[in-house]
């Protein structure tokens, strides 16, 4: 994993606070923000999007991620989840599979409005992760 700057992180957990103001989540009202670091060292951001038919609601993280391969992104080097909570909230098990797609060897940072942080690792999250390999 190659190591990110201690100002890179600084853009992303911006990145990702400033994406949860976005959030639509009329029916949780648990807002998230993530931001991404790709491949080309682009940060993209997304929030959680709810919808009235509660299965479609999308996370944070895949809206971050989508948004990143639909500009051509491949790589995902990191993730930040933030919730405007007072305990960091990890990916769900949905987003970590998901994660995996384009970054089996990211970083994954949630923070949130204490100091309380997690820093791990996708493999840690999702380990024996099934991927593109297994089809190979
Ligand atoms: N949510 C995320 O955006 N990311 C996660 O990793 C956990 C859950 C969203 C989905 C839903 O809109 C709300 O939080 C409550 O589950």
């Amino acid at each position: 994993m190659k190591k990110i700057s201690p100002a890179l992180e600084q853009r992303l957990k911006k990145a990702a606070r400033a994406a949860a103001k976005k959030s639509y989540s009329p029916y949780s009202t648990f807002p998230v923000g993530a931001a991404i670091l790709a491949g080309s060292g682009r940060i993209h951001a997304g929030c959680n999007i709810e919808n009235a038919s509660y299965g479609l609601c999308n996370c944070a993280e895949r809206t971050a991620i989508f948004t990143a391969a639909a500009l051509g992104e491949r790589e995902v080097r990191c993730v930040v989840v933030y919730t405007p909570t007072q305990t960091a909230t990890p990916p769900c098990g949905a987003c970590r599979q998901v994660i995996n797609e384009f970054g089996p060897q990211a970083r994954v940072i949630s923070i949130c409005d204490s100091d309380h942080c997690i820093d791990t690792t996708l493999d840690a999250l999702l380990p024996h992760a099934f991927g593109p390999r297994n089809l190979a």
